[in-house]
């Protein structure tokens, strides 16, 4: 029970929006995902951070802080900054990453350090940096963006498979860390989205035409999900509303992990 008989603990958030008074940093939120989600959480109240290595593209009223999520001084240095600009920090959505195509005999040791060190050691750098003010706040969320590729063996996707694995398994361990902590952690796994990362797969494509209709054929719903899809669901988990979901996994792929279709029509 909440004293303040609102349901939600900390009591309610001011204003118009349910993030209202907050404020979140985005990794990668100068494009696709990232930005779609810093764009959302503003419209419903919140001051954002876009921590990218293109911050210089990131529009008002987003707040551009450039840094490297490998280069761990260049983090606590943008951490630092929206804190001090905003005068705290509530929510972390984790979702900087980079792509990596092939098999465990194609790629080399060395793609495997840098691969894995934005995309799994990136988060523990940004939450590390995060977690004094995160502990600070009545709301504390943190979002990691994971990916279909954790769920389904997908060919010429070893590592970037193996990476956001990682991350998934990586949620649940700081799920269970910080929840005393009152900071909730929890994942997203989008399907294949419309971002400038898929434009540039299908640009490199043989077919791109071809390549981009066998995209949409393999997701139930027919086509791909869009980046503000895969941003509702990061602030449905972000929200003071969601205050009791904590060490969860959300799917935005279409269907893709969870559905089994009849291969012809109307047979099951
Ligand atoms: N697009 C998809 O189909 C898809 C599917 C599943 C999961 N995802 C995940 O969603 C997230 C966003 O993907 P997207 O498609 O929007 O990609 P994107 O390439 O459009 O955007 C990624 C952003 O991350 C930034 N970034 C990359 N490396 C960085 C670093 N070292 N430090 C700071 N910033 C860095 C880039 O500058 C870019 O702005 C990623 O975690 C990706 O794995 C995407």
């Amino acid at each position: 029970m909440t004293g303040d008989g609102s349901g939600f603990a900390g009591g309610p958030v001011a204003g118009s929006g349910e993030f209202t008074g907050l404020a979140a940093v985005v990794t990668g939120g100068a494009s696709g995902i990232g930005l779609a989600t810093a764009t959302l959480l503003a419209e419903r109240g919140a001051r954002v951070a876009c921590l990218d290595l293109n911050a210089q593209h990131v529009p008002e009223p987003l707040l551009g802080l450039a840094a490297d999520v490998t280069d761990d001084a260049s983090v606590r240095a943008a951490i630092a900054a929206a804190h001090e600009t905003f005068g705290g920090l509530d929510v972390l959505v984790n979702n900087a990453a980079v792509g990596a195509v092939g098999t465990i005999e194609s790629d080399t040791d060395e793609q495997w350090h840098q691969v894995l060190d934005v995309n799994v050691v990136g988060i523990v750098r940004v939450t590390r940096a995060a977690l004094p003010h995160l502990r600070a706040s009545a709301h504390a969320a943190i979002v990691n963006i994971g990916s279909i590729a954790a769920w389904l063996g997908l060919p010429q996707r070893a590592l970037y498979s193996a990476s956001k694995g990682a991350v998934q398994a990586l949620t649940l361990a700081m799920a269970a860390d910080y929840v005393t902590a009152g900071i909730r952690v929890n994942c997203v796994n989008p399907g294949t989205a419309d971002t400038p990362w898929v434009r540039r797969l299908l640009d490199a494509a043989d077919d791109p035409a071809a390549e981009l209709a066998a995209l949409r054929a393999r997701q139930p719903t027919g086509r791909l999900t869009t980046p503000r899809e895969v941003a509702a669901a990061v602030a449905y988990l972000a929200s003071p509303l969601s205050g009791s979901t904590t060490g969860s996994v959300l799917a935005v792929d279409g269907g893709m992990h969870g559905l089994r279709l009849p291969t012809q029509p109307g047979r099951a």
